[in-house]
């Protein structure tokens, strides 16, 4: 008889923009693959052909005028895209999927940010993307005035290529501010899940401590990486 499939992990990275999550989530893509982890890396919003349509029309500066309840609709429907294309497929086969950013960015930035609140998020999320919740997150925290500094930087740098601004880097203080300390409740709220990580040291400092952190709570529970040595 064929030996059933394991499922997959599933971990997403969290923060605020700027804080090197993206960097974070490769290299510790590159790592779980040099220990023999078949996985797939993606991102919120977009990671589908359909969902960069969504995240296209979400970040273009030229639509200042989208309502937020239109705005959060938009997130959850590239995240259902990518649950049923990417996401569920992956986890069912037994590859591990890295996502930058998922439902805790929505309660962060709409709940919070736009001031939508958590229930309609958590609502919207059983609805739309079912039981799904990682088995582990990463949420980096930085301070929001560094945090908007090295967002601002590179989007200068990325709006030389594409005459564009991301919408959410125009953002107030007082807004990323709330952003912040939404993902700092989420962590309290659910500290089996959500594990904080300071995102301030170099990044070769962070790294490291991103995979220590992998190690332990996968293998707490009951899973044993090929070689690991902690
Ligand atoms: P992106 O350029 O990917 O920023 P980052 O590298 O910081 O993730 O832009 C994604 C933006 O979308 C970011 O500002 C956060 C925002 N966002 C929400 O407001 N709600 C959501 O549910 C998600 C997934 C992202």
């Amino acid at each position: 008889m064929a030996k059933p499939t394991v499922r997959g992990k599933f971990i997403t990275f969290e923060g605020l923009d700027g804080c090197g999550k993206s960097t974070q989530l490769e290299k510790l893509a590159t790592e779980l693959r040099q220990h023999g982890i078949d996985l797939v890396t993606t991102r919120e919003p977009g990671g589908t052909i359909i969902g960069e349509r969504i995240r296209a029309v979400l970040l273009d500066s030229r639509t200042a005028g989208l309502d937020a309840h239109a705005e959060m609709a938009l997130m959850f429907a590239s995240r259902a895209q990518l649950i049923a294309e990417v996401i569920a497929p992956a986890l069912e086969a037994g590859q591990w999927v890295l996502c930058d950013r998922f439902t805790d960015s929505t309660e962060a930035y709409q709940g919070a940010g736009r001031r939508l609140g958590s229930d309609a998020v958590l609502q919207l999320h059983k609805v739309l993307c079912g039981g799904l919740w990682p088995d582990l997150t990463i949420l980096m925290d930085c301070d929001v005035n560094s945090s908007v500094a090295r967002a601002r930087r590179r989007n200068q740098a990325a709006a030389q290529e594409t005459s564009d601004e991301n919408r959410f880097e125009k953002e107030s203080y007082a807004f990323f501010t709330r952003v912040r300390n939404a993902f700092l409740e989420i962590a309290k709220r659910e500290p089996q899940r959500v594990v904080l990580v300071d995102a301030r040291p170099r990044l070769e400092i962070v790294h490291p401590q991103i995979v220590r952190v992998v190690f332990e709570r996968l293998m707490e529970k009951g899973f044993a990486f090929e070689g690991a040595h902690l």
